[in-house]
């Protein structure tokens, strides 16, 4: 399937020379999110990535993560943005393509040891998925790799992550 025919290209969102990949139209399509998240993980299982835990990135790493999780036979802990979870937290700050901010997870969301795959629907400049890859590590997590839908290649996030296996189902 041409999932790359199923996102949209916004220009100039949200500041003027970006160019914003917007996945609500790929998600709107049944087939399209369905082959999206089967193809999704068998990439993972052909990689090697047979995590116990998923943990995605508010809010669109959620969108995916969640069903891969499901279809993968793993658990899902989500990172949040500041402030919004409700036990004790790890933090990270961390810049993006365009502004700053933090991520958090809980400190005993997941047993330490655990095998965990970081999912997000995008890696742009690569600053939230390292973010969250200094979150896995606090926790004392043996990160596997990362999963994403959609990869800028141009801004060469892959560049800033640890030398783990990272899989991208679309690349620009
Ligand atoms: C977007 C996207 C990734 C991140 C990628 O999230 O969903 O999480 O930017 O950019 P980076 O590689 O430069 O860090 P955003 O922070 O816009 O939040 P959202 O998911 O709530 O829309
Ligand atoms: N997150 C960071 N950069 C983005 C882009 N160009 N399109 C969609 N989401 C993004």
């Amino acid at each position: 399937m041409d999932l790359k025919s199923l996102i949209r290209e916004i220009p100039d969102f949200p500041k003027p020379g970006i160019v914003f990949r917007d996945i609500t139209t790929l998600l709107r399509d049944p087939d399209g999110l369905r082959y999206t998240i089967d193809f999704f993980a068998l990439q993972c299982i052909n990689n090697g990535l047979n995590a116990d835990y998923i943990v995605g990135m508010e809010s669109r790493g959620f969108i995916f993560g969640s069903p891969l999780a499901y279809k993968l036979g793993a658990g899902f802990i989500p990172a949040r943005k500041k402030g919004k979870l409700p036990a004790a937290v790890h933090s990270v700050e961390y810049d993006l393509e365009y502004g700053t901010d933090s991520l958090e997870v809980h400190q005993d969301a997941l047993p330490p040891g655990s095998r965990v795959l970081i999912v997000d629907d995008l890696i742009a400049t690569g600053g939230t998925a390292s973010a969250t890859a200094k979150l896995v590590e606090k926790i004392g997590c043996e990160l596997l790799g990362f999963g994403f839908i959609i990869e800028l290649r141009d801004l060469q996030g892959r560049k800033y992550l640890p030398d783990v296996p990272i899989i991208s189902l679309i690349e620009y």
